[in-house]
């Protein structure tokens, strides 16, 4: 009886887990320990992908001048950091498309990025992914990616320094800010689930 307590209360701490991970865009100013970052992507690189291809590199950043280069070009929802709530690193997620081409590809690079948020999250990290890079051929050249590899995405990594509000969606979905603090709608399952079918 008291095991299978245990193993309800372990599959619903999983679940709050999941549910809980927010993506973070306000950041403590501190490093991240390597063994942390290591974790992360160690744990990443278990993500399933199309045929088991694994089409993917990362490249951990840290150093201030990258970091700087990585936040200058690239986009943020509701509002960019100030730069003293900047992430401490980036992980960049660089796609072998030869390897594993088209949607399969994407998608098994998508898998990985979404690994990487729940590790950082594992972590106590905040974490977001970027999709929006402005000046995606400057980051190619400055960190020597090779020209068989695509700059798929960039997560941004740091200690949390904001706690995200979760708010029904509605006709408007966009996360926004309002003195300061985050709020990020989410559907229901009535809003987005059917059973058996659509009607
Ligand atoms: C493919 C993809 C690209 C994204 N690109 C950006 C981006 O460029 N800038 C940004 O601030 N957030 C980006 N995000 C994060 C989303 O804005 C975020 O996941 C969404 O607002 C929901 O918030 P949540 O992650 O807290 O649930 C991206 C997310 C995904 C899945």
């Amino acid at each position: 009886m008291l095991l299978f307590f245990l193993l309800l209360m372990a599959n619903f701490e999983m679940h709050q887990f999941l549910i809980e991970r927010r993506s973070i865009r306000r950041f403590e100013h501190r490093p991240i320990p390597s063994d942390k970052l290591h974790r992360i992507v160690e744990t990443a690189l278990y993500a399933p992908s199309a045929g088991n291809t694994q089409p993917w590199y990362i490249i951990v950043v840290q150093d201030t001048g990258s970091c700087r280069l990585i936040y200058e070009n690239t986009l943020w929802l509701a509002g960019k950091p100030p730069y003293n709530e900047a992430p401490s690193a980036y992980l960049l997620v660089l796609w072998e498309k030869a390897r594993c081409p088209d949607w399969p590809g994407i998608a098994s690079c998508a898998a990985l990025c979404t690994y990487i948020l729940l590790a950082a999250h594992a972590e106590s990290l905040g974490a977001v992914w970027i999709g929006s890079i402005t000046n995606k051929d400057l980051l190619i050249h400055h960190f020597g990616i090779p020209k068989e590899l695509d700059l798929f995405s960039i997560i941004a990594l740091g200690y949390p320094n904001e706690s995200p509000k979760l708010v029904p969606a509605g006709e408007d979905y966009h996360p926004y800010r309002r003195d300061g603090q985050l709020f990020v709608p989410k559907y229901s399952v009535t809003d987005k689930v059917k059973f058996d079918r659509w009607q």
